[in-house]
């Protein structure tokens, strides 16, 4: 069997965590590749909304097999405050959920220093969650990097002092006031409720459930526009969250994907720093913000809005190898009497389809205008039903991409999504 991917495509919270848990019944174990509590990825049944951060989001389905995989970086102070608000006792959870041992632990440290770099810039300040990402993912690369699976060994308090005076050195450099213990409450609890899940060598699991032919879904977070090696840089977060992210970051063979699941929202969101080029500093996008509740799900800020940009939306599914499209939030622009598409940039007066290289980059939208549509798209589940001049804006999203809209999002609950 293969594995699926799901990611998104453009700067993150497409989605992601609404659709993972709408497609967890035709899976048996969904697995999270990249990232950590950057993430918030929210999911709404029975009229409650859940946020996870690190914790797949298969997990309320209670027969499905959750894995945080090696890609991950874990901050054990996150994890239990998410584990304790799931619902379910520790008990249940330690069956419906397993961890990698190579997953990268977010030390107190690297929180601290996300903050001391974010405070010491101005115009490259990234807007970073502050979760100690892209210093966990530094010291993974710089091999200095704590896992998960080194907390059953004996001298692992003595090396988490040692990994401290590291990081204590380097904050030496920086005028930056914090007070320790703030930053380390709730991480040795959080470590303690660690050890009663089951670590484990994650790929060997995983590559023996394909062999045993179980169907897997691999959970991207962030989006492709956020990428380490894609997005644009500097205004990335630290890892690969394209699907060959996926492959990384569990352990599996290219060989191995099955469909790749590129999701995106009807318009565009950021938050945080950088460039984006349909960005609407107006009306439009404040309506936006407003009906689609666009605010990190993570972080609480405001969502930056602006019109779909089809430039980007190719680029992505060209990195990806995108082979199914799915859209959300087609309802929060109903009531538009137009909605616009971004076709092409102008980059110093010369018309362009290819995302510039400089990050400080003018860029100028040019857009394609289309009909809007009014109806409430909440209640329609068939996707005929949908209107007429949503489906053509739909088609013509497939033209200019050469990908197929399988799904489409019209609420943010379980129920509210049509597959095609
Ligand atoms: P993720 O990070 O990709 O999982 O996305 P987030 O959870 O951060 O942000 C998506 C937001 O949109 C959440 O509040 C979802 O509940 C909500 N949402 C998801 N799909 C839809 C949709 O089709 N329509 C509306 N109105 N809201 C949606
Ligand atoms: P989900 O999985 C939206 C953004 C931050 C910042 C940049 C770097 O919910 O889609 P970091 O904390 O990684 O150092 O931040 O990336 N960012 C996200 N934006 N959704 C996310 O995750 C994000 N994770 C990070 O706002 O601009
Ligand atoms: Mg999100």
């Amino acid at each position: 069997m293969n594995i699926d991917i799901l990611l998104g495509l453009q700067w993150g919270d497409e989605g992601k965590g609404k659709i993972v848990d709408a497609l967890s019944p035709g899976y048996d174990a969904i697995a999270r590749f990249q990232g950590g509590p950057n993430a918030g990825h929210s999911l709404e049944f029975n009229n409650i909304k859940h946020v996870l951060h690190l914790i797949p989001s298969g997990i309320f389905h209670p027969d499905k097999l959750n894995i945080i995989g090696n890609g991950v970086v874990l901050d054990p102070a996150v994890f239990r405050k998410e584990i304790e608000k799931l619902g379910p006792p520790v008990e249940e959870l330690t069956k419906r959920l397993v961890i990698s041992k190579k997953a990268h632990l977010i030390l107190p440290g690297h929180r601290i220093l996300d903050a001391a770099y974010e405070c010491s810039k101005d115009a490259t300040r990234i807007g970073s969650t502050l979760k100690g990402i892209g210093p966990a993912y530094t010291d993974k690369a710089g091999r200095l990097g704590l896992r998960t699976g080194d907390i059953f060994r004996l001298d692992f308090k003595l090396r988490y002092r040692n990994h401290l005076e590291h990081h204590l050195r380097i904050l030496k450099n920086y005028d930056f006031k914090f007070d320790l213990s703030e930053y380390e409450e709730g991480w040795f609890e959080g470590i303690e409720l660690l050890k009663r899940f089951r670590l484990v060598n994650s790929e060997y699991l995983i590559n023996d459930l394909l062999k045993n032919n179980k169907r897997l879904l691999a959970e991207g977070a962030q989006g492709t526009m956020l990428d380490i090696d894609f997005g644009s840089y500097p205004f990335v977060t630290s890892s690969n969250t394209i699907s060959a992210g996926a492959c990384t970051g569990l352990g599996v063979s290219p060989k191995q994907i099955g469909e790749i699941f590129g999701i995106f929202k009807a318009y565009c969101t950021r938050v945080g720093s950088g460039p984006f080029p349909t960005e609407l500093n107006d009306d439009t996008g404040e309506r936006m913000r407003k009906t689609g509740c666009e605010f990190g799900a993570t972080t609480g800020r405001p969502r930056r809005c602006g019109w779909l940009d089809l430039p980007a939306l190719k680029y992505s599914i060209m990195i990806n190898g995108v082979t199914k499209l799915f859209m959300t939030k087609a309802d929060v622009l109903s009531g538009f009497n137009s909605v616009r598409v971004c076709t092409s940039y102008r980059v110093n007066g010369k018309e362009t389809t290819e995302l510039p290289f400089e990050h400080d980059a003018h860029i100028e939208p040019v857009y394609f205008e289309l009909p809007g549509w009014n109806e409430n798209l909440t209640v329609i589940r068939d996707y005929n039903k949908l209107p007429q001049s949503l489906r053509d804006y739909i088609k013509y999203i497939e033209e200019q991409t050469e990908v197929p809209v399988t799904m489409v999002s019209v609420g943010p609950d379980r129920e509210e999504t049509i597959f095609r």
